[in-house]
């Protein structure tokens, strides 16, 4: 009986573990998550039945700890070394490493390049699992490098950590490598905590440390971490390859997760060459690095190399510019964007970040700011990641100065008023964003959709800077994009900053915009919730301009009669489904366009641009022709 009990446990783990490796390390599931509950289930009870069958590698085990009161401190049976930073983030960086390493090794100008094994610096914090026989035995953080905290009962709860290895029966493997949390666990995390009225973290990094060091590991259990092994620590009774890039062989083997992301490369070449592969993909990766590292090889190589203090000399970490620095807010504007939203924009100290000098980061809406309660004076913590607009993800409270402002009122600060038109602000019910009520009256509107119109991706009007749009539509020689087409070099030229030559330029580019695709023209429209990839997809669907606006007017006749039974009723809101019949466009976006083609004034700047000579080649809409679609607008979906 008992024989048959421990048989059928031993199976139920062996599927559990399996379909947590399919579940968390290959992001395959094979069962649905019900079915897995009912494994999980089932193995629990037997266990409760048969407690003397518990055993440490039981996935059962991964859960159900109690609270600690605070953590044990452990010694690491190997101290826990940190790593040189190479600060020159150019080439520079790598080139002085191999130097230093040809160096220590005596190797002379003749002798071959050395090679290292290349990998990504991961920004989480480090842990050393200490497996004994397989099994997974403590869990650890780095601390001072040679005491940490024992932090198992949370560590056994990250589903991607094996309780068990794979083919392992040494007496001690100690795997060393870094709990992180992946960008969309983050986000989804921090969704979660607000939802439930609970703080928010700043970014992974915290959030993953801040899991780790919870003395509750119910929670712990239910945040999403993840782990990559880099590095060995005590070993007795496992024989260690010879090199660093086999052990992490080895370790993928044994059922760890390693990242991919890693090569073996040869001199200061291949490492250069390593560096430049990842900062391109760098923005695409699922979680968060702050560089890559690199080590020799060889480990016999490395024992030779030695260490200095706590830093190998073997091993180096390669940074990219930071995406988050420090810095402090100054004050808090507020900017009329072209569609009038309002957006509250910190105005920061100079601060280099993401490799560009930051002085404004925007703070989305009202609500953000409330959220992140960000008080002018305040230290934040600023993020600009790839070309994406700085933010401000976070308030360093402790640094918060005695004296600074009240909690954010956008209503209040700006009086209820515009602060560019003085029209009435207004935020609906429902949205986020409070908004000029003005339109086109407003002046930074009209601004901001000129702007968009002259836009590289949209009209592209080469020399139509920022800054002259500002002073076109201040001397009012501009109030609407159609009114571009008719300056002439002799206006132009009596503009601050602009002689006569860039004046004759500009109107050549004026002339030269003229030329263009219907997907630019429409997106240059700058029609609410039509971006690039919905203006491609109406040029296409519709073929002309002529049509579109047609069924524009068609969607706004079945509007008015909605209730009408007759049949021309019906077959007008047959029609009118046309819109909602192109790819991405909803409801919302339907009417969106529908107001825009239907309001009398945009269709008179439409008429006028087409009469001041905008023209664009016909779309052929024969299945599965796709002549005169530009690469850049290549349709959305296949025409058929
Ligand atoms: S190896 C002898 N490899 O960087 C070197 N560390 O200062 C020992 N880190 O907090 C570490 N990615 O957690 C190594 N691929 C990687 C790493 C890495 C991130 C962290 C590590 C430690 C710090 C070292």
């Amino acid at each position: 009986m008992t024989k048959d009990v421990a048989r059928r446990i031993a199976d139920l783990r062996k599927q559990i573990e399996h379909h947590n490796h399919l579940y968390y390390g290959l992001d395959a599931p094979e069962i649905t998550d019900a079915e897995y509950d009912q494994l999980f289930r089932e193995l629990q009870d037997l266990e409760a039945e048969h407690p003397d069958l518990i055993t440490a590698d039981s996935p059962s085990q991964r859960v159900g700890g109690k609270p600690l009161e605070r953590f044990a401190p452990v010694r690491h049976a190997v101290p826990m070394l940190s790593i040189r930073t190479e600060t020159d983030t150019t080439e520079g960086g790598a080139v002085a490493f191999d130097a230093r390493v040809r160096r220590e090794l005596a190797l002379g100008p003749d002798a071959p390049p050395v090679e290292y094994a290349a990998e990504l610096k991961f920004d989480g914090l480090a842990i050393n699992l200490r497996y004994e026989h397989g099994i997974l035995a403590q869990a650890a953080t780095r601390g001072d490098g040679s005491v940490g905290e024992d932090v198992t009962q949370n560590v056994r709860t990250v589903g991607q950590i094996p309780l068990r290895l794979n083919g392992v029966n040494a007496a001690v493997l100690e795997v060393r490598g870094e709990i992180y949390m992946k960008h969309a666990d983050f986000e989804r995390l921090n969704e979660r905590q607000r939802a439930a009225g609970d703080k928010t973290f700043v970014n992974p990094r915290n959030a993953a440390a801040g899991s780790i060091r919870q003395l509750d590991p119910a929670i712990a259990a239910r945040r999403p971490l993840s782990f990559f092994a880099y590095g060995l620590g005590a070993v007795q009774g496992w024989k260690i390859p010879e090199t660093h890039s086999a052990v992490l062989d080895a370790f993928a083997a044994m059922g760890l997760p390693v990242c991919a992301d890693r090569a073996v490369v040869r001199g200061a070449e291949g490492l250069i060459k390593f560096h430049h592969g990842i900062a391109a993909k760098r923005d695409t990766l699922a979680f968060d690095i702050d560089g890559v590292v690199y080590k020799v090889n060889d480990l016999a190589v490395q024992l030779r190399l030695g260490f200095v203090t706590r830093e190998p000399r073997w091993a180096v970490a390669h940074k990219y510019p930071a995406q988050e620095q420090l810095t402090v807010v100054r004050d808090i504007d507020i900017q009329v964007g072209r569609t009038g939203k309002l957006t509250p924009v910190a105005k920061l100290e100079p601060v280099f970040v993401g490799g560009v000098t930051v002085t404004n980061a925007t703070l989305h809406n009202e609500d953000e700011v409330r959220r992140k309660d960000v008080r002018i004076g305040d230290t934040v913590i600023v993020r600009r990641a790839g070309d994406v607009i700085p933010e401000v993800v976070g308030v360093m409270l402790e640094r918060r100065p005695t004296k600074v402002s009240g909690p954010f009122d956008l209503y209040q600060q700006l009086n209820g008023e515009c602060p560019e038109c003085h029209s009435a602000i207004a935020r609906e019910e429902g949205e986020a964003d409070w908004r000029c009520t003005a339109g086109l009256y407003c002046p930074a509107q009209r601004k901001e959709a000129i702007k968009h119109f002259a836009a590289r991706r949209a009209m592209d009007i080469e020399g139509l800077g920022d800054k002259l749009v500002d002073q076109l539509v201040e001397a009012t020689l501009v109030e609407h994009v159609d009114d571009l087409y008719k300056l002439t070099a002799e206006q132009l030229a009596q503009l601050e900053r602009m002689g006569p030559k860039s004046a004759e330029n500009l109107v050549d580019a004026l002339g030269q915009s003229k030329a263009t695709t219907l997907p630019r023209f429409l997106y240059a429209l700058g029609i609410p919730e039509v971006g690039e990839a919905t203006a491609a997809a109406l040029a296409l669907h519709f073929g002309s301009l002529e049509a579109l606006m047609q069924a524009a007017e068609d969607y706004v006749a079945a509007l008015a009669e909605q209730d009408d039974p007759t049949a021309s009723a019906r077959a007008r809101r047959l029609k009118a489904q046309r819109l909602q019949q192109v790819t991405d466009v909803g409801p919302e976006v339907a009417a969106r366009i529908a107001a825009f083609f239907t309001e009398p004034h945009n269709r008179a700047v439409v008429g006028k641009l087409i009469d001041a000579g905008i023209r664009w080649p016909a779309i052929c809409r024969a299945p599965r022709c796709r002549s005169r679609v530009t690469p850049m607008y290549s349709p959305v979906r296949s025409i058929a």
